[in-house]
């Protein structure tokens, strides 16, 4: 696979405008020579101390200042820096050698601003990393028209396949006479929204890409391969090296080449994929992993799947996509994000009542596996208390046709039956019924956590009758089948303005939100809080967080409500002060394959 060098930036302030090289250093710990090596400070932000990487939080940034991207740049030889801003085009420069705060002040309306230096640290958003790469073709297959620079990469990089760059994290890439590693996925935010020539959020960017391509990825990061400087040159030759036996540090939003180990037709019209995920993350029932494919007009298209066992999707075959993945076999790659999602089973011991129709099936196949695992005998240590063993009562109602046309219900009773549990099939030929309140209740144990699988209209009827029958709705929870929107939600706007303090748990971090900035997602990602996202539209619950404090008021009614103490911060906004925590994900026994 190559391609070539098309061209070469420099970004010497933080969130201005880049500047055009031919040809440049990049050196070891801080990538091209005064990248990001400038940054405009605000008076009330504390500046951290020195140290190799500073939160963007402390800078005026785009991502909250769109209008940073009407201040350009020119390298005034020495090292020195002048900024100029386009609304005041016949001004004098703000020079880095001697900075006017006044000008500063006057240019964004705002005193108190300062330029501040990264003292010989580039001010990189994220640690580990030199330089960003994009490659122009995914560019291209977003929108014929996007302005490639809103993307302040480094380099750019054309005559590659579009999507090629989806499969390089972990591997090393040479650029000429450069050898560089690639160690993150550049997952996009708000900054890209904003217009270079307008110099306004145009688009939800973010939202665009999650929409069209399924992940909010857009390019790569990488580093020196070795620590020593190396130079790159405009059209200089891209060689991709093999992928690497193993990932230094991987997440599951990035895409990678999962391999296919076996395809098993279940029935005529549904079949299971068991794949290896190259990032071994750590899978469990109820969470849900999202295929991608080329499509035939050069764009990628995307579906999410809940998982039905570790690592096995099941799909019902009814459409283009799903007749591809029926079509692959072992050894062929399939590109994969995920897992997204809560866990199906918390960490309680509770009765466990899972309701599913359909296809809806596999999350609580994937829950009866791992519960399978968890009650079967192991060799116990020495020093291990031979005790009971805590009993986790599983009831199970499937509603479908009949018993010949539910996929995966054999193995559903049979693992029932060896936790100990009750399994029983709802069958609604020929007089298609749904179960009513009093069908759920029958079998529902006191005091269980409910699991609800399948379409959006089954969860939600299944959910208001539990309601109805007295069921805690905090204890009634939901997985729908979702699938790209072809239109993004429209987003009222947030009923107060702010400010409002966000306390982000474990991390603590306190941030101040104002309409502005945007989601509580949108909050958290510019301060670096890691909240996981998928959909970005309220639809998959991946961004579920917990509400410790405080109201939050939705800009996008989510199709299924969240409980009541829990918050989908992808289409949320603060109502007053608030705290919330992010839930921690449970690590399930290993299950046999
Ligand atoms: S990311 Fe899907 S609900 Fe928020």
């Amino acid at each position: 696979m190559t391609g070539h060098i098309a061209s070469l930036w420099v970004y010497p302030v933080k969130g201005a405008r880049g500047v055009p090289l031919d040809e440049a250093d990049v050196l070891p710990g801080t990538g091209l020579r005064h990248d990001r090596s400038l940054a405009i400070a605000r008076g009330d932000q504390q500046v951290p101390p020195r140290t190799a990487w500073r939160p963007r939080s402390a800078f005026k940034q785009v991502a909250r200042d769109p209008d940073m991207t009407q201040v350009t740049v020119t390298m005034a030889g020495s090292g020195v820096v002048e900024l100029r801003h386009l609304a005041h085009p016949d001004g004098p420069p703000v020079r880095s050698d001697r900075p006017s705060e006044d000008l500063l002040g006057a240019w964004f309306g705002e005193p108190g601003l300062r330029l501040v230096r990264g003292d010989g640290a580039a001010l990189w958003d994220l640690p580990d990393t030199e330089l960003s790469l994009v490659n122009l073709a995914t560019v291209r297959a977003l929108a014929a028209d996007l302005d490639f620079r809103r993307f302040r990469a480094n380099v750019h990089l054309d005559g590659l396949p579009a999507f090629a760059e989806l499969a390089w994290v972990g591997r090393r890439v040479r650029l000429g006479d450069c050898e560089v590693e690639v160690t993150r996925h550049t997952g996009r935010c708000r900054a890209t929204s904003a217009n270079l020539v307008t110099g306004e959020r145009d688009i939800e960017l973010p939202s665009v890409l999650t929409r069209a391509f399924g992940h909010p990825n857009l390019g790569v990061y990488a580093r020196l391969a070795a620590p020593r400087p190396a130079r790159l040159r405009k059209g200089a030759p891209v060689t991709v090296g093999d992928p690497p036996e193993t990932v230094r540090h991987a997440d599951a939003s990035w895409p990678r080449e999962a391999e296919v180990l076996e395809t098993v037709r279940e029935d005529d019209r549904t079949v299971s994929l068991w794949l290896r995920d190259p990032f071994r993350l750590p899978v469990a029932a109820g969470q849900h992993l999202r295929v991608h494919l080329p499509t035939s007009d050069g764009g990628l298209t995307w579906r999410a799947y809940s998982v039905s066992g570790r690592l096995r999707i099941t799909v019902r075959l009814r459409g283009e996509v799903s007749n591809r993945l029926a079509s692959l076999v072992s050894g062929d790659r399939l590109l994969i994000t995920g897992p997204f999602g809560l866990p199906a089973l918390s960490p309680e011991r509770r009765p466990l009542y899972l309701v599913s129709a359909g296809i809806g099936i596999t999350p609580v196949a994937a829950t009866v596996r791992q519960l399978a695992a968890e009650a079967a005998p192991r060799p116990l240590a020495v020093e291990e208390t031979v005790g009971e063993a805590v009993p986790r009562p599983l009831t199970v109602l499937h509603v479908d046709a009949d018993e010949r046309s539910a996929a995966l219900w054999s193995e559903v009773a049979d693992g029932v039956r060896r936790t100990g549990g009750t399994a029983r099939l709802f069958e609604t030929r020929p007089a298609a019924r749904r179960p009513g309140p009093r069908d759920l209740v029958e079998l529902m144990p006191d005091g269980a956590d409910t699991l609800v699988c399948g379409s959006i209209g089954f969860v939600t009827a299944v959910s208001e009758a539990l309601r109805a029958a007295g069921v805690d709705a905090d204890r009634i929870h939901a997985d729908a089948f979702f699938s790209p929107a072809t239109e993004p939600p429209v987003r009222r706007p947030a009923p107060d303005p702010g400010p409002h303090q966000v306390t982000y748990l474990p991390e603590d971090v306190a941030a101040t939100w104002t309409d502005a900035d945007g989601t509580l997602l949108e909050l958290a990602e510019n301060h670096q809080v890691p909240v996981p996202s998928a959909c970005r539209s309220g639809a998959c619950g991946t961004c579920v967080l917990d509400l410790v404090h405080g109201e939050v008021s939705y800009l996008v009614d989510p199709p299924i409500p969240p409980g009541s103490r829990a918050v989908l911060a992808c289409a949320a906004v603060p109502a007053g002060p608030i705290v919330l925590r992010r839930r921690a994900a449970a690590t399930p026994a290993e299950e046999p394959q």
